[in-house]
């Protein structure tokens, strides 16, 4: 049976396909953030509204999945592996694994004045430039980091795991969605 994590559905023997997959999706909701910090000074509107709340609940929700299934599933399996090509990605790793933790306080400024408009309607003018910088930050910072990990990490991870690697990759993200019990997974 295809597994459905991203925008399509997928079998789980390439998990990088699912893992770019997500990176559409973070793409996605990173330019309905945009859309709605050009209007966020303005009185809140239906339509920006839904599109907001949303963006904030894929990022809140399922957006930790993913660097869950880079930092937990995928780089540790790389780091095992003694390819003198892996070897020198290390550091791209670190870079990448550092890149998580400075997206969390933007994330949480997001979250904090993107709940603060849903609720209230609007925000002060110094709220409304903080929430566009943080969006900003945020979307240049993915842009590079999903540029190395579908470039870079991705294509190398698909050349050098083993199968059986590729598997326990997928089923451990599948474990992370609730989505399914081994005996589904289609091999
Ligand atoms: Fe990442
Ligand atoms: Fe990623």
């Amino acid at each position: 049976m295809p597994i459905r994590i991203g925008t399509k559905p997928h079998s789980f023997s390439d998990p990088t396909e699912l893992l770019s997959d997500c990176h559409r999706r973070i793409e996605m909701f990173l330019g309905s953030l945009e859309a709605v910090a050009v209007v966020i000074g303005r009185p809140s509107v239906e339509e920006t509204r839904r599109a907001l709340e949303v963006a904030l609940r894929y990022f809140s929700q399922a957006a930790p999945k993913h660097t869950a299934d880079e930092e937990d599933s995928l780089f540790p399996r790389l780091r095992q592996n003694q390819d003198t090509e892996v070897q020198s990605s290390f550091s791209q790793l670190d870079r990448l694994e550092n890149e998580h933790r400075w997206a969390a306080p933007l994330h949480a400024e997001v979250e904090l004045l993107g709940k603060k408009y849903l609720l209230t309607g609007a925000l002060s003018a110094a709220e409304v430039e903080k929430f566009r910088n943080a969006v900003a930050a945020l979307a240049s910072l993915y842009k590079r980091h999903i540029t190395v990990e579908d470039s870079v990490i991705f294509p190398l991870a698909a050349h050098l795991l083993t199968q059986v690697e590729k598997i326990e990759i997928a089923e451990e993200m599948a474990r992370r969605r609730d989505l399914v019990s081994m005996a589904q997974i289609d091999l």
